[in-house]
């Protein structure tokens, strides 16, 4: 079952095109990782698939849900459709718990009681069972971010996007986000993750997609991408990022 089916996406801002023409095609299950230099368009195409971009031509249709302008459609979708940027924003008021809690809650419906067992079934997911009631400054970078990942599976995405959530972490924190993404992988998970983690894409990701100046300029089975790579742009990609 595809989970995710995008056809020839274009999108500018203003004169600056910045998808060209972008097709994509995601199993259920499949694990996607999205390298390319910045720029590249990345982000803008995460964006796109969960519609907080608008797209300028093409086809998008995720979780069954077919892109559509009229906000109910786009509210529907959005719920099936969860994304995970580098920046966490919780609210600072609110308790690891109640954070998660707030949209279960406030767009699906739930009783207060109903939702606070599913956030503590989250925060167990993320390896956090213990902080339900901790605030998150008082919480390190990288628990801060697994809680913005429990957040979202609190909402039963069928796919979930996420955009080099690691970048704001120190070294020393990524690891552990990392660790949970993976065991979300091990667990069927349906993701798209654009990623400067290399050796991470590399172990976790089924395909990779390398985005050049906004089309898919190279694409394959994770391990043969990056260990056989057949154009001398991704070459030159992945020597700049090994550094
Ligand atoms: N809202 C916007 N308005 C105008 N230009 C934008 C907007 N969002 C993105 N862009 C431009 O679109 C291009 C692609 O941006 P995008 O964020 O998708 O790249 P990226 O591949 O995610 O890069 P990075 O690795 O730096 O995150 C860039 O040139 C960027 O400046
Ligand atoms: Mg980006």
């Amino acid at each position: 079952m595809s989970v995710v089916v995008a056809k020839d996406i274009r999108k500018s801002f203003g004169p600056l095109e910045v998808l060209k023409g972008v097709s994509l095609t995601v199993e259920a299950g499949e694990v996607i990782s999205l390298i390319g230099r910045s720029g590249s368009g990345k982000s803008t195409f995460l964006r796109c698939l969960n519609g907080l971009e608008k797209i300028d031509s093409g086809d998008i249709e995720v979780a069954g849900h077919v892109m559509d302008r009229k906000p109910a459609r786009l509210r529907e979708l959005r719920r099936d459709v969860g994304i995970v940027f580098q920046s966490y924003n919780l609210f600072p008021h609110l308790t690891a718990g109640e954070n998660i809690m707030l949209a279960p809650v406030q767009v699906n419906g739930l009783s207060k009681a109903a939702a606070r067992q599913e956030a503590e079934r989250c925060l167990s997911l993320v390896g956090l069972g213990d902080r339900f009631g901790t605030y998150p400054d008082m919480l390190s970078g990288g628990q801060q971010q697994r809680v913005a990942i429990a957040r979202s599976l609190a909402m039963k995405p069928k796919v979930l996007l996420f955009d080099e959530v690691t970048s704001a972490l120190d070294p020393e924190l990524t690891g552990e986000v990392l660790a949970v993404i993976e065991n979300l992988a091990k667990q069927g998970m349906t993701m798209i993750l654009v990623t400067h983690e290399m050796g991470f894409a590399r172990r976790v990701a089924n395909r990779t997609i390398f985005m050049k100046d906004g089309i898919i300029h190279e694409e394959g089975p994770s391990a043969e991408l990056f260990s056989a790579p057949r154009t001398p742009e991704l070459k030159a990609f992945l020597r700049s990022e090994v550094g």
